[in-house]
């Protein structure tokens, strides 16, 4: 596609017509085109919205700043790094739990809980539910899939009742944590509704769930397909930041972007693209542009600093982004430093990768 058809139409899996991006340049100019909107309840009509989108992701200016600035408080680069040693003995204490073993499933055992455990600290929720909000974020996400899509329904009402109830607790108790800070801002009036803090503490927990362990179980994957690499980062370890670039890069774990839609007829690339068709930014197509990365297909973690697309660009650039960065950091230096032999244990074409069109990562790594 990226050569023959680089502005593509196609029919989305929940059968609407919209154009997929695949080229890094084009990629670029339609993440930061105001013309193309996120607003989904402008088009679709608030009615007919569930309240996931209730939120930055989903929203222009200047509903878009107000919303993200709520949240970005909590995010500041040195809020994060200060963050540091506390994730450093997460994933300590979870590699101290595989002890001498010589095998464990690397997504379950680490990738997963590890981002899980630092969401779940920062919003204030609960660790022991981990395994509802597990279950509900990943039909949520994978709603595109028609086995996930009849579950969808089901799980979503049991999220929003949860969250509903926990609003109730943390009301008469407040904390330190975000959701306390969100809830306080939402009995203000002024900055955010009720269904806004329901869409904007689900869109935390549901990107919390999904992205990070993708970005430590691609990255590892492509470490253990890639031994020459995986070697000379154990020998080097001070290029851990660049490798994580890398595996973002070459591995990405978010693969196309949420839709955006055209606010007016648009001509892009010789393309007639109508007022209000659906857009999709293949970002993982984009990460491997040739015309942008040389020999974009070769996994190089010594590879120079590269702006990937793979926390987007533009006014909705991933908000969690330094912190993924530093978990992948942690998380990955941590187990090959203490299994530097680490290895597969299946065939690389045995691997069942998640269903769904936004999240790509692969269900279990033996
Ligand atoms: C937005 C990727 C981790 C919170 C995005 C977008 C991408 C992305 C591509 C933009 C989507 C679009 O424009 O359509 C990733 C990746 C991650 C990651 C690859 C991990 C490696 C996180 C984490 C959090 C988070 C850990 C927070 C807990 C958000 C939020 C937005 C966002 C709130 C919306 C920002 C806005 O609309 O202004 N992410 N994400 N992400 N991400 Fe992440």
């Amino acid at each position: 596609l990226r050569e023959t058809d680089p502005v593509f139409k196609v029919m989305f899996p929940h059968g609407e017509f919209g154009w997929i991006i695949t080229r890094y340049e084009d990629a670029v100019e339609v993440l930061k085109d105001p013309r193309f909107s996120k607003d989904v309840a402008k088009r679709y009509g608030p009615e007919n919205q569930s309240i996931f989108v209730n939120n930055m992701l989903f929203s222009d200016p200047p509903d878009h700043r107000r919303l993200r600035g709520l949240v970005q408080k909590a995010f500041t680069p040195k809020l994060v790094a200060d963050m540091r040693s506390h994730i450093q003995e997460i994933a300590d204490d979870l590699l101290n739990n595989i002890g001498s073993r010589d095998k464990m499933n690397l997504i379950d055992e680490y990738a997963f809980p590890l981002p899980i455990i630092v969401i779940s600290e920062i919003l204030g929720v609960p660790l022991e539910d981990q395994d509802k909000f597990r279950l509900w974020s990943n039909y949520i996400i994978d709603a595109s899939n028609s086995d996930h899509a009849e579950m969808f329904e089901q799980h979503a009402r049991e999220f929003t009742e949860y969250l509903t109830a926990w609003f109730a607790k943390v009301r008469e108790n407040p904390g330190k944590d975000l959701i306390s800070q969100l809830v306080i801002a939402e009995e203000s009036g002024q900055q955010l509704t009720e269904n806004e803090l329901l869409g904007v503490v689900s869109l935390l927990i549901i990107a919390g769930h999904e992205t990070t362990v993708n970005l430590i179980g691609n990255g590892v994957l492509a470490l253990l397909e890639h031994p020459e690499q995986r070697d000379l980062l154990i020998q080097q370890p001070e290029l851990i930041h660049n490798a994580i670039e890398e595996m973002l890069r070459y591995n990405g774990p978010v693969e196309f972007s949420t839709s955006r839609w055209a606010l007016e007829d648009i001509e892009f690339r010789g393309q007639n693209i109508a007022k209000g068709e659906l857009v999709i930014v293949a970002l993982d197509s984009a990460n491997r542009d040739d015309a942008k990365f040389k020999d974009a297909d070769v996994f190089d973690i010594t590879r120079e600093k590269s702006s990937h697309l793979a926390f987007g660009t533009g006014i909705h650039l991933c908000l969690g982004a330094p912190l993924a960065r530093l978990e992948g950091e942690i998380a990955i230096h941590t187990l090959l430093a203490r299994f530097p032999e680490i290895q597969l244990q299946t065939d690389v074409t045995q691997l069942e990768w998640r269903p769904g069109m936004i999240v790509r990562g692969v269900k279990e790594i033996p």
